[in-house]
């Protein structure tokens, strides 16, 4: 008896965003194992009948890599169609790969659905384009945290490149990054724009300069968005996780 795991990219946040080939794979699961930042809005789009694994690596609370991809392969031996759902996109910062790895080690037929990363969708939600022609001709997707013992992030030469610079998990660094930055040439004017929970209904976007990052309260989990392009305010949309009730139904 051999089951099938999807490792699914759940996108940022909004329902909506999610692939029609993720919601047609979440209506059959027999298992959903989920990331912390996977909403309510799109857990309720699994079955009822469905077992809602949460396996959130949250600060105090953390659960190992190895727990997880072990899970995985358990239950797909089980027979059962498992639903691996990741928070925006499984391949960018979302350790997909080793999951995939795992699960290819193991012999478990698995195919990868990418998401919405959040590195572009909450810029989006704030009406920020993280390329714009004759602005910005290059964007750079960095962690602002590197696991002890990684090799570190060359940030001065990120600061040469002239384009937009988005960093994710950099919400406590941001001190660090901002002063790499200057140091490598970034004018201490450049706008800066911190985007929390973006597309979700608690969205909150802070603006200032990039002197100005450390002295100012931003909080986890927060796309932060570096370049000119951050003082753009284009239109954006109403999130619809609005429409999900609190026990996570969907009220429309
Ligand atoms: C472990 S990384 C996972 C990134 C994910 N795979 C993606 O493609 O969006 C988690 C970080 O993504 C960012 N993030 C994820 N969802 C977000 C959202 N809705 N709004 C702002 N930042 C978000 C934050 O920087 C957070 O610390």
């Amino acid at each position: 008896m051999s089951g099938h795991v999807a490792l699914i990219g759940a996108g940022p946040g909004d329902p909506e965003l999610l692939t029609l080939r993720a919601v047609r794979l979440l209506d059959t699961a027999d298992v959903v194992v989920h990331d912390a930042l996977v909403g309510a809005g799109v857990l309720a789009l699994a079955p009822v009948t469905a077992e809602l694994i949460d396996v959130g690596k949250r600060p105090g609370r953390p659960t190992p890599q190895e727990l997880i991809n072990a899970l995985l392969v358990h239950l797909a031996r089980q027979g059962k169609r498992v639903v691996r759902l990741k928070g925006g996109d499984p391949f960018v910062f979302g350790r997909g790969g080793e999951e995939a790895l795992a699960l290819d080690l193991a012999d478990v037929s698995y195919e990868v659905i990418p998401g919405v990363t959040s590195a572009f969708a909450a810029p989006a939600a704030a009406g920020i384009p993280v390329t714009h022609r004759n602005v910005s001709g290059a964007v750079t997707i960095v962690t602002g945290h590197r696991h002890a013992g990684a090799q570190p992030l060359d940030w001065k030469s990120l600061a040469k490149v002239r384009g937009t610079i988005v960093v994710l998990m950099g919400v406590a660094n941001r001190s660090m990054i901002a002063d790499e930055l200057i140091a490598g040439g970034l004018a201490t004017d450049t706008p800066v724009a911190a985007v929390r929970l973006g597309t979700t209904e608690r969205q909150d976007v802070v603006r200032c300069r990039l002197d100005q990052l450390a002295g100012t309260r931003v909080e986890s989990p927060a796309v932060i968005v570096i370049g000119t392009v951050a003082a753009l305010e284009l239109a954006t949309w109403s999130p619809t996780v609005a429409l999900v009730a609190a026990d996570g139904s969907m009220t429309s």
